[in-house]
């Protein structure tokens, strides 16, 4: 019995160190409930994504059910429950840039790095890719916007040579190339 409560208590200590960050976090907003949007904006901007693991532990720390730290993760689209990339695209697929080809380019990027079979972030956790919703320049139609930077009137070879300078920047230029 004993030595079952060591071991957990162990595990929790592990848990703790792991997610140190977390923990600095949480207390920076006093353990308060209604501060979980904050804390989860927070821990998302850490992890770039909301890993099940740290959800649950937050939920523990807190002394909330996991139910109701997920409940809020999902309700709000700005939280991912996916790895995201060093390097977020997202393509517009409004009316606007849809009309005037914004498929074509989301089919390149995912050509270009090789995402297959309904995957959005590469291996490498390098690049995620997703379409959004308008984003208000529909004059720049087709728009791509890759860690808040806008590029206008894109073209599938135009986001390629965009992709290969960062591809180049991150090092990884030969795995996509290959
Ligand atoms: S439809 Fe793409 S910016 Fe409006």
């Amino acid at each position: 019995m004993v030595a079952e409560t060591q071991k957990n208590l162990e595990k929790v200590f592990e848990k703790q160190r792991k997610f140190c960050k977390v923990n600095e976090i949480v207390e920076k907003y006093k353990y308060q409930k209604q501060n979980l949007i904050a804390i989860l904006q927070e821990v998302q901007g850490e992890y770039r994504y909301l890993p099940e693991e740290i959800m649950t532990y937050i939920a523990t720390i807190m002394s909330i059910s996991p139910a109701s730290v997920y409940g809020v993760a999902t309700f709000y689209s700005q939280f991912s429950l996916d790895p995201k990339g060093k390097y977020e695209v997202k393509v517009c697929d409004g009316t606007a840039c849809h009309v005037r080809g914004s498929m074509p380019v989301y089919k390149a990027i995912k050509e270009k790095l090789k995402l297959k079979d309904g995957k959005f972030t590469t291996e490498d956790l390098q690049f995620s890719v997703e379409t959004v919703r308008c984003l208000g320049a529909c004059a720049l139609a087709p728009v791509v916007v890759i860690n808040n930077k806008v590029y206008s009137k894109v073209t599938p070879e135009a986001v390629k040579i965009i992709l290969d300078k960062l591809l180049e920047r991150s090092g990884e230029g030969d795995k996509a190339n290959d």
